[in-house]
C-alpha cells in the first residue's frame, strides 16, 4: 500500500518515518480497522478525492477505526461515557492548547470536549486527523498517560478528547471539516 500520492519518486527521510510509524501505528490502535484499508485500497484516484463519506453504524462503543482521507490517517473513535467524562473533567487551564483545532468552528473555538466532538448529541464522536501535531508521525490509539493516544517518535500524549497534554507536540489533533449526512454516515471533507 502506497500512501504517497507520486508513486515514482522516493520517500523522504521524514515520509517514511511517517509511512513505518504510520503501520505500527493502526496496527495498534485495531486490527479490525486494516480490512477497511484494504478494502478501500486507495489509489491516485482515491487519495485524490476531496470528500469521503464513511458509514460508522458498526462501529460499537469503545471501537475506533483508521482511513485515509487526501492521503492522511482519520482517526474515527465512539467514545465511551468514561472516555468523555475524563474529558470533560479537564479544567481548561491544565490544557498545553486551549484552542479547538475543529475546521467546523470558529478558530478561536476553546478546546471544551463538546468543541472537539461531533457536536451536541454526538459527544461520542470523535473525528482526528491522525497525524502528531510534533513532527507527523501517527499516534498509536488508546494508549498514553490520559488513555487517548500517544506518540511513540518523541513521547506526546493526547487526552481522550484527542488534546495535547504532554510532550512535544505543540497543538491538539487537528478535526477536519466533517458533518453527519444521516445517523450514521459521516462526510468527512
Ligand atoms: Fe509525535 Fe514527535 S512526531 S512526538
Amino acid at each position: 500500500m502506497n500512501i504517497f500520492t507520486d508513486e515514482t519518486r522516493e520517500p523522504t527521510r521524514r515520509e517514511f518515518l511517517y509511512l513505518s510509524t504510520g503501520i505500527a501505528g493502526a496496527v495498534g490502535v485495531a486490527g479490525a480497522s486494516w480490512p477497511f484499508l484494504d478494502q478501500m485500497n486507495p489509489d491516485a484516484s482515491t487519495l485524490a478525492m476531496a470528500s469521503i463519506e464513511v458509514d460508522v453504524a458498526s462501529l460499537e462503543e469503545g471501537a475506533s477505526m483508521t482511513l485515509k482521507w487526501r492521503s492522511r490517517p482519520i482517526f474515527i473513535r465512539n467514545r465511551t461515557p468514561k472516555e468523555i467524562e475524563a474529558a470533560k473533567a479537564v479544567a481548561m487551564d491544565e490544557l498545553k492548547d486551549p484552542v479547538a483545532r475543529n475546521a467546523n468552528l470558529p478558530k478561536d473555538q476553546p478546546a471544551t470536549d463538546l468543541a472537539r466532538s461531533a457536536g451536541e448529541g454526538r459527544e461520542n464522536w470523535l473525528v482526528m486527523v491522525g497525524v502528531c501535531t510534533h513532527l507527523g508521525c501517527i499516534p498509536l490509539g488508546q494508549s498514553g498517560d490520559y488513555g487517548g493516544w500517544f506518540c511513540p517518535c518523541h513521547g506526546s500524549h493526547y487526552d481522550t478528547a484527542g488534546r495535547i497534554r504532554k510532550g512535544p507536540a505543540p497543538e491538539n489533533l487537528a478535526i477536519p471539516p466533517m458533518t453527519f449526512i444521516s445517523d450514521t454516515v459521516i462526510k468527512i471533507g
